[in-house]
């Protein structure tokens, strides 16, 4: 191999292939500026398109961004209609982006508990991308970690019932396969912004061995320059995976 290429190779390797963000602090932002909750999560999905396009620009492939948690349900009626007549805003406005770069639309979370309306429009825009190759835009939305991995297992369950799969042989690579978006690789680098050092159950699975980068700054104002310097940050680790050097 020549030194152009090992340092080309060692370049690409700089920069993460998925990107998983907890996006956080959309209330703190607004309540500092005297405004609604809903306000900072409208600011909030400027930022989700900022960090998109910086995705495409720096070659991030897979970006899995937390819009929506199991727990989030415990929220008051008013901010969980507004979040989620945002996130219809958001499909339609943000679907031609998504042609244009040749995006492909995912969710993962159990989706059956999302209103229908939300259903409808997410269906449609992920249909309509489905064979895109270019990069993938996974919405986490009634998400749980926990929930993901005790609906891998129900279905691992079952699978051994109906002697479809042998319990001997379970094991990582299986659950791995019945995870919600199992062809995904796992996420290189997992963001949380407003200062929360916490996972609050987010792919407790894939995240084993992520490189994980808190902020201080709130979601609504994490935009390009702030994703660059998460970027930064992460092509500075050691990655080890267990071995030594
Ligand atoms: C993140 O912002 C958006 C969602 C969880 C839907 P928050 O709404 O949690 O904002 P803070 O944490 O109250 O500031
Ligand atoms: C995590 O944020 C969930 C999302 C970003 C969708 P929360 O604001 O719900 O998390 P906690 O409650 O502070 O842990
Ligand atoms: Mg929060």
């Amino acid at each position: 191999m020549t030194d152009e290429k090992r340092t080309e190779g060692k370049r690409k390797e700089c920069v993460p292939r998925h990107v998983a963000i907890i996006m956080d602090g959309n209330g703190r932002w607004a309540k500092k500026r005297g405004l609604p909750r809903l306000k900072g999560h409208e600011q909030g999905s400027e930022s989700v398109r900022a960090v998109l396009r910086a995705c495409r620009k720096t070659g991030v492939k897979y970006l899995t961004l937390y819009a929506f948690s199991v727990e989030n349900w415990i929220r008051p009626k008013a901010e969980i209609r507004g979040l989620m007549s945002l996130l219809i805003r958001f499909l339609r406005s943000e679907e031609h982006e998504l042609h244009d770069n040749k995006v492909r639309l995912r969710l993962i979370g159990r989706i059956d508990d999302l209103p229908k309306e939300v259903q409808k429009e997410a269906f449609r825009v992920m249909k309509a991308t489905e064979h895109y190759e270019s990069g993938q835009l996974i919405l986490a939305l009634s998400y749980g970690g926990r929930t993901e991995i005790a609906d891998a297992v129900r279905k691992i369950a079952r699978g051994v019932k109906t002697m479809e799969i042998d319990p001997e042989k379970v094991d990582e690579k299986t659950i791995g396969q019945y995870l919600y978006a199992p062809d995904v690789p796992d996420p290189d680098l997992l963001i949380r912004t407003s200062g929360e050092m916490r996972v609050s159950n987010f792919l407790l699975w894939q995240i084993s061995y992520s490189e994980f980068y808190f902020t201080n700054v709130l979601w609504p104002d994490f935009r390009e320059k702030q994703f660059m310097e998460a970027l930064e940050e992460y092509s500075r680790r050691h990655r080890r995976f267990g071995d030594v050097e």
